[in-house]
């Protein structure tokens, strides 16, 4: 696991879309694997603006979005299929359908969930997956007391998790839904580099848990010690328990 610390969100931003950059100019048509949360919204920006400046193409891409909530609209501005057009698909050149995200609204939800590992897998997997991390400790949604080995699938999301993403949901926790459906972190081991970005003081806890504390299911992040090509990028205010 490489830790990189700098001073600020938007340093962070630029390595990280250094990192996409980089990628699809040796290989055009890779698979990126996208997160919500506003963790990568700086690295989204970014790439807006080099996809504006014709430094980067997303043309022959494809992407696959971490997790989605169970039964919000199809509409609803909050379902990660729609926070992912809005915060970057919408503003580069991925084709049409080139994003895909696990179908929260499918009537069965556990095929939902093996057609989505389907997908990746036929894709060739995914290249470069940017990951945040929740407050808990969580990867996706993947709370804490999720197997380590877990596959895409059906979860009840925890108190503290709806807590902290009610601020999307109008400050109104009672809107945010109950259950999700997310990548395991057995399917994001599989993602050939990770890349986790993690800013502010009230990430410093699941930090210094994911690099320095013993792998456990408690800490879901902690599982990326034994990831082959992850890296972790974090301003001070987070590193501050390292
Ligand atoms: C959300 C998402 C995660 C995200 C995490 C942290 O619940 N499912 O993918 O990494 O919480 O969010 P944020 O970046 O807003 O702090």
């Amino acid at each position: 696991m490489e830790v990189i610390i700098r001073p600020d969100a938007e340093d962070i931003a630029r390595i990280v879309a250094d990192a996409f950059t980089g990628l699809l100019t040796r290989k055009p048509d890779a698979v990126l694997g996208l997160a919500t949360g506003s963790s990568p919204l700086k690295v989204y920006d970014e790439l807006a603006r080099r996809h504006d400046a014709g430094e980067v193409s997303f043309a022959r891409a494809r992407a696959f979005a971490l997790d989605e909530y169970v039964g919000l609209t199809p509409d609803h501005p909050q379902r990660y299929a729609n926070v992912l057009q809005t915060e970057i698909a919408g503003r580069v050149d991925f084709a049409p359908g080139a994003v895909q995200a696990p179908d929260g609204l499918a009537d069965d939800l556990p095929a939902a969930c093996a057609q989505y590992e389907a997908a990746i897998a036929s894709a060739g997997g995914v290249d470069l997956q940017i990951l945040g991390i929740g407050t808990d400790g969580h990867i996706a949604f993947n709370e804490p007391g999720s197997s380590l080995a877990s596959r895409t699938r059906l979860k009840t999301l925890t108190a503290q998790t709806r807590i902290d993403n009610a601020r999307f949901f109008d400050d109104n926790v009672d809107a945010v839904p109950r259950h999700c459906l997310t990548q395991g972190l057995g399917t994001i081991m599989e993602a050939r580099h990770v890349v986790l970005v993690a800013t502010g003081s009230a990430k410093a806890e699941a930090v210094h848990r994911m690099v320095e504390g013993a792998v456990s299911a408690m800490w879901p992040g902690s599982i990326l010690q034994f990831h082959r090509h992850a890296t972790v990028l974090v301003d001070e205010a987070a590193a501050s328990r390292l």
